[in-house]
């Protein structure tokens, strides 16, 4: 299943400054060698990334992670025996020798530095082949849904000549980004949520959790995050999307209202629960993109950003989404919708 040539060469163009998308369990990276300023600038513009937004460092043994970062402390080791490899980023305090910018924009200085060891059997071949710390943000267009496929990324990127070879592998199948998970503090704090929910930090930690963000519907009043990406829109699909908090009846008669508004020609996109897309069967929706959303967290995670990007290639003119119940994994989901939506909710 390793195509071991490529990966080889892929980690070659890396070395020579250049960009590779590649898949994680989460979602696809595009990766640049983390301590070749050029390259990281080169990654920043093609993404077309603000630069005070900083970097995940990918990298293959926790040997490199104790060379980036300094002393941590007992809980983080806890949660890096729990999680690693797989999809879990820390942010922890930057080794003090190392280059003020590493992990962010050659242009700014940080003090911390993310860092995640992927379980992706593709990306560990790379990151292994590389021998060295990778930046990678997610293979999208800034505030583009994450890429779960290689064809998403051609989707960004075929065209644009930004960026130099896709690894292609199945399995991104987690489809929703990392957990970070701040470890500078005595205490861990949830600075985006992920697959590894509140509760498992909680439990490999031993330690209460600062400050988690657990009332995602006020994810768009945050003033001061604390992780520079939370604050820009992301995931966002082109057509304006809409969130649905509701029973199952009052979702459908919200949409069939919406429905009978919409102009003459128009799609609209429906990504609902079986339930709702069986009382809305009694009605004639001639113009509208039906997307299932599962009963299971898991899966509507899978399917998530390549639901809302298939809704920009039918050319939908508004999304409705239902929102899932905001506990587990489904914190996670409701914090990708939001920022979909930009925070668009109706309780209807
Ligand atoms: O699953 C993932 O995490 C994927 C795959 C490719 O590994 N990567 C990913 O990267 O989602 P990106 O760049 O799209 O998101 C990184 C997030 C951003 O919200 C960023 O602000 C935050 O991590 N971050 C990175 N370094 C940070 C730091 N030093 N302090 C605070 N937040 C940081
Ligand atoms: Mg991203």
């Amino acid at each position: 299943m390793i195509d071991t040539k490529r990966i080889q060469k892929a980690a070659r163009i890396l070395h020579d400054g250049g960009l590779i998308a590649f898949p994680t369990e989460t979602v696809y990276g595009l990766g640049a060698d983390a301590f070749n300023a050029q390259a990281v600038e080169r990654l920043y513009a093609a993404k077309g990334r603000p630069g005070d937004n900083p970097l995940i460092l990918h990298i293959a043994t926790v040997e490199q992670f104790t060379e980036l970062t300094e002393e941590l402390p007992h809980y983080a080791m806890s949660l890096i025996d729990a999680y690693w490899p797989g999809p879990l980023t820390l942010i922890a305090k930057k080794k003090y020798h190392l280059p003020s910018w590493v992990g962010g924009h050659p242009l700014n200085s940080t003090n911390t530095i993310g860092v995640r060891m992927p379980s992706h059997p593709v990306a560990k071949a790379f990151l292994d082949a590389a021998g060295c710390p990778v930046a990678a943000p997610s293979a999208n267009k800034s505030g583009r849904p994450s890429p779960t496929t290689s064809q998403h990324v051609k989707d960004d990127f075929g065209t644009t000549g930004e960026i130099d070879m896709i690894l292609d592998g199945a399995g991104a199948d987690i489809g929703i980004e990392s957990t970070v998970v701040d470890v500078t503090g005595a205490q861990p704090v949830i600075l985006r949520p992920g697959i590894i929910t509140e509760r498992m930090i909680r439990v490999a930690a031993k330690v209460a959790l600062a400050n988690t963000l657990t009332n995602t519907n006020d994810a768009k009043n945050i003033t001061a995050p604390r992780s520079p990406g939370m604050k820009y829109r992301h995931y966002a699909p082109k057509a304006p999307m809409v969130i649905l908090k509701g029973q199952s009846y009052d979702v459908a008669m919200y949409i069939l209202n919406e429905y009978n508004k919409t102009p003459q020609g128009e799609q609209i996109g429906l990504l609902i629960t079986d339930l709702t897309k069986q009382i809305l069967a009694n009605h004639q929706l001639s113009n509208t993109k039906i997307r299932t959303l599962s009963q299971d967290h898991i899966t509507v995670a899978q399917n998530l950003f390549a639901q809302l990007r298939e809704f920009d290639t039918l050319g939908v003119t508004k999304i409705y989404t239902e929102a899932v119940a905001d506990d587990g994994i489904g914190v996670a989901i409701m914090d990708r919708m939001l920022k979909a939506a930009e925070g668009n909710v109706v309780n209807v």
